[in-house]
């Protein structure tokens, strides 16, 4: 069904949501239809890195910030992952014999980036921004699991059509204030419900659910 439908989306954004928004009864079954159906997600997959970077050691014991690595999640569409330049600030001086490091110390040397392998891939077809929800208070650990655990990266959402409008439905379980978005740990004073619903007055928070929202 995909590979069938995708291609015109990918085409005629533009015409098509129009034409699906028109188009009412069509429009309903479609929601039905996504809402309902067990589709198949990517939960769990955790391709092997190049290098095994540990979010446990870095970020759990570490205590190293999101942000220390990924820079732009505040201000960006995307998450940049880091330049060999930020792996270098401690291991020109920690482990620099390691051989799990030699990756790392050869793109350093010859200046080509470190291959990773993307863990997280929506379609092309959808607009995401990780600005848009990390400014508002939605935090990593509601949509990336507890990475500060993980030994590997892996995908922990289903990131499907579903789960993102269920949230965007619902947002008030998920926000927090947004000086606390990287914090794996941290839980609402009181009532989870009661504490979003008092945040999402102050700020102001409507997750839009109209189509053109995440199809542009
Ligand atoms: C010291 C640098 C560093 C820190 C700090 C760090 N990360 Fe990462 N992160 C990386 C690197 C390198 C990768 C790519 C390799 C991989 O997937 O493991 C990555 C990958 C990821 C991915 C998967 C990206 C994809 O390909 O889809 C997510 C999600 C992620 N990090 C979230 C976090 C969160 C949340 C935090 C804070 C709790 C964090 N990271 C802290 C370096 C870091
Ligand atoms: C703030 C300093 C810091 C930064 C930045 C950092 N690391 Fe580390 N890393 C460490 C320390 C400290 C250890 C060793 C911990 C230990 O041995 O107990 C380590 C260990 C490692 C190891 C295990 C090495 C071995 O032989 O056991 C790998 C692999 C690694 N880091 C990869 C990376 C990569 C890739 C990046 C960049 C995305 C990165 N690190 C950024 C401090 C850092
Ligand atoms: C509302 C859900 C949500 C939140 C909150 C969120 N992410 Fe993501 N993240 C995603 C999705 C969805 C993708 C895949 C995006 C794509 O493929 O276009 C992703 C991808 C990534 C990537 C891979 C690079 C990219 O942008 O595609 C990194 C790194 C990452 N996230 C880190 C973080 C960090 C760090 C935080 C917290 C500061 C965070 N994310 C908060 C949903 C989220
Ligand atoms: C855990 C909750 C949650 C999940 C999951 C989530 N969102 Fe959001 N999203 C929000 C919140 C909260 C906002 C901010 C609304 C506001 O600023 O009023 C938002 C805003 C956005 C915006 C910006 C809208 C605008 O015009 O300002 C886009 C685009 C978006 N989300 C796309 C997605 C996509 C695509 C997914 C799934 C891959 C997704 N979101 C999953 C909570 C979520
Ligand atoms: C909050 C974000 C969001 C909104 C709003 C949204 N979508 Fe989606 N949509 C997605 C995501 C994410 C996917 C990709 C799902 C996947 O890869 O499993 C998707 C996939 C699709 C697909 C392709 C399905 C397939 O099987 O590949 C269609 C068609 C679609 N959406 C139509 C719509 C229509 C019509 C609306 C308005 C009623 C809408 N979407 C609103 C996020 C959204």
């Amino acid at each position: 069904m995909k590979l069938f439908v995708f291609p015109r989306w990918a085409n005629k954004t533009r015409s098509l949501a129009g034409l699906l928004l028109g188009a009412t009864p069509l429009y309903v079954v479609g929601l039905v239809w996504y809402g309902a159906s067990p589709k198949t997600t990517d939960v769990g997959y955790m391709p092997e890195q190049p290098v095994p970077y540990s979010h446990a050691l870095h970020v759990g014991q570490l205590g190293l910030d999101c942000r220390y690595c990924h820079n732009t999640v505040e201000e960006a569409a995307v998450a940049a992952i880091p330049a060999t330049a930020t792996c270098m600030n401690c291991h020109d001086k920690v482990h620099t014999e390691s051989p799990l490091l030699a990756p790392v110390r050869e793109s350093h040397a010859t200046g080509q980036p470190v291959a990773w392998t993307k863990v997280h891939d929506l379609p092309d077809y959808v607009y995401f921004n990780h600005s848009a929800h990390v400014t508002r208070g939605v935090g990593c650990v509601s949509c990336h699991g507890r990475v500060d655990q993980m030994e590997e990266v892996y995908q922990h959402e289903p990131l499907s059509m579903s789960w993102c409008l269920e949230c965007h439905r619902n947002p008030e379980r998920h926000l927090r204030p947004p000086a606390e978005v990287t914090n794996m740990t941290w839980t609402p004073p009181g009532d989870p419900v009661a504490y979003g619903k008092t945040l999402r007055e102050t700020n102001n928070i409507n997750p839009p659910t109209d189509c053109s929202t995440c199809h542009r």
